[in-house]
């Protein structure tokens, strides 16, 4: 499974792609809004991340109509190399889907919650699928299990291009590892979830008695 981070903070990026495990970003309006973002800005700001992170960087329409989506897609796609135009699952964002796929521009749909939601985003020419793990939690369903009948009904197909699926609305290293061992091929995961998959108290107590028995062979 590969790393996304998700957020639109530039130095969450740049510090988490020195890590040296960042696959690409993903964004969307909320996440651009948390950073104080100006709508002047937006497109410069995409082309930021574009150059931050080397892989798909995900930006997100605003439109509600499927011509503004993909004139937007357009524009978007034509910032970066390594953009990827993020489109909502509804029927005008399925429409425009199938406009920008055939024009060779990568889309990753999102807000998806059910099977039928992600089958159709994959039929419509979607690269990627973006299935909300966290926000089906929230309302007391099984966002996990929801993510692992996605998994199963996109890999019982072939669709003709390749699709990958990115477990989203991530909210702890618990739902990186069950996203992982259901076969997902992406989790976009934000910098607090990000950090938390690196920490273990026992990595830390083993690195403090490493520490305190190096001292003993120094002074021994
Ligand atoms: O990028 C979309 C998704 O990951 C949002 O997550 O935490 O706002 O539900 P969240």
């Amino acid at each position: 499974m590969k790393f996304f981070l998700d957020t639109a903070d530039l130095s969450e990026i740049e510090e988490v792609a020195s890590w040296g495990a960042l696959a690409g970003v993903t964004t969307n309006p909320s996440l651009y809004a948390r950073i104080g973002g100006k709508l002047e800005d937006f497109e410069n700001h995409l082309v930021k991340i574009c150059k931050l992170v080397d892989g798909p960087v995900s930006g997100e329409v605003t439109a509600e109509d499927r011509d503004g989506m993909i004139e937007q897609g357009r524009t978007l796609a034509a910032l970066a190399d390594n953009m990827v135009v993020k489109i909502p699952v509804c029927v005008e964002g399925l429409a425009a889907t199938r406009v920008l796929a055939e024009e060779g521009i990568d889309v990753n749909m999102t807000l998806v919650f059910t099977v039928p939601q992600a089958l159709l985003a994959a039929r419509a020419g979607a690269r990627y699928i973006s299935p909300f793990v966290g926000r089906f939690d929230d309302i007391a369903e099984d966002g996990l299990g929801q993510l692992d009948d996605i998994v199963t009904a996109i890999q019982n197909y072939d669709f003709g291009h390749p699709v990958e699926i990115i477990a989203a609305s991530v909210r702890s290293a618990n739902h990186v590892t069950q996203a992982a061992l259901m076969g997902a091929d992406i989790a976009t995961v934000p910098y607090g979830a990000m950090k938390q998959c690196i920490y273990h108290p026992l990595t830390e107590q083993g690195l403090e008695k490493f520490k305190a028995d190096w001292e003993k062979v120094k002074n021994a």
